[in-house]
């Protein structure tokens, strides 16, 4: 049996964190989605098509893995798209509630869609796009959270901001 699983976030932007976790899912599943979500609670830095380009930059040749975007519900998309599995990253206790309640919601909504959570790795538990955007915002070094392409990105957008 082929397995479709989904890696779902806001993605804004992707950092080493995600890209670790959507590669170590790919050696793991057959097919990987990476489902790119407009996340209604929070002020993106970038688009919905900005996010998926970054990603498609990033983890867009490994060849089990595509990038799509999704407005809807997670239940919904991994329906939509044969996925039996939603895979996270736990990077640390703090996560787990959130995840735990997500995972609960999504079970309910679609009682075929188990989730997988992944051990971060070790060296990205502390890292998460907001605190990524917030050293940029200030000036600070990147460049060990993203991958370049990304990090230039983010300081042209900062830049556009405060022109
Ligand atoms: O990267 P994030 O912001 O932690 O990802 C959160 C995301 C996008 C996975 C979550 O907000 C989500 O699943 N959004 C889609 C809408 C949905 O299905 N909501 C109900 C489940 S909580």
């Amino acid at each position: 049996m082929h397995s479709t699983v989904i890696c779902p976030g806001s993605f804004d932007p992707v950092t080493f964190g995600h890209i670790d976790i959507i590669t170590r899912a790919s050696r793991m599943f057959d097919h990987v989605i990476v489902g790119v979500f407009a996340n209604g609670e929070k002020h993106p830095m970038f688009s919905m098509e900005e996010r998926i380009d970054f990603l498609q930059r990033t983890v867009g040749d490994i060849p089990n893995v595509k990038v799509i975007g999704c407005d809807g519900l997670l239940a919904q998309c991994a329906k939509d798209f044969g996925a039996s599995a939603v895979v996270r990253g736990l990077r640390a206790v703090s996560d787990f509630e959130y995840e735990f309640q997500m995972a609960l919601t999504n079970r309910k909504l679609n009682p075929e869609l188990d989730t997988v959570f992944l051990a971060s790795d070790a060296s990205y538990t502390y890292l998460s796009s907001s605190i990524v955007k917030n050293v940029a915002y200030h000036g600070g070094d990147i460049s060990n959270f993203v991958p370049a392409c990304i990090h230039d990105e983010i300081f042209k957008r900062i830049y556009i901001e405060r022109k």
